[in-house]
């Protein structure tokens, strides 16, 4: 299988990795076919996300996804990092193999499931995910 440089980059050295003991918002998504699971740790301040990081227990493109989409949304607005699709995760990855895209999808979910756990939190309702995703 072949890798860009980009996603063995982000494998081999994963950013915001770890954990956020006095998170905001967690999220977690989990593959049910291949049993892999990555969470989420959002900290937010003034609506942006000033601190983001991960757990993945997955394969290297889950880890990758993971590394690239914390870099994707930090510093980011709550609104923006929402909008962040699973198709931006692999365009900045440079491409992943077709058979491993969906591998990115569990960092968008738990993006958003982190996020609408913030909100569950602040007693604003949770934003609906789009309609044919
Ligand atoms: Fe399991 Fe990608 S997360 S194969
Ligand atoms: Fe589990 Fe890819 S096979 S997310």
């Amino acid at each position: 299988m072949d890798y860009s440089e980009k996603v063995m980059d982000h494998f081999e050295n994963p950013r915001n990795q770890g954990k956020i003991e006095d998170a905001d918002g967690i999220g977690e998504e989990g593959n049910p076919t291949c049993g892999d699971i990555m969470k989420i740790y959002i900290k937010v301040s003034d609506n942006i996300i000033e601190d983001v990081k991960f757990q993945t227990f997955g394969c290297g493109a889950a880890v990758a996804s993971s590394s690239m989409a914390t870099e994707l949304i930090k510093g980011k607005t709550l609104e923006e990092a929402w909008e962040l699709s699973n198709k931006a995760v692999v365009e900045a990855l440079e491409g992943l193999p077709p058979q491993k895209v969906h591998c990115s999808v569990l960092a968008e979910d738990a993006i958003h499931k982190a996020i609408n756990d913030y909100r569950i939190k602040q007693g604003l309702s949770p934003w609906e995910e789009k309609e044919g995703k």
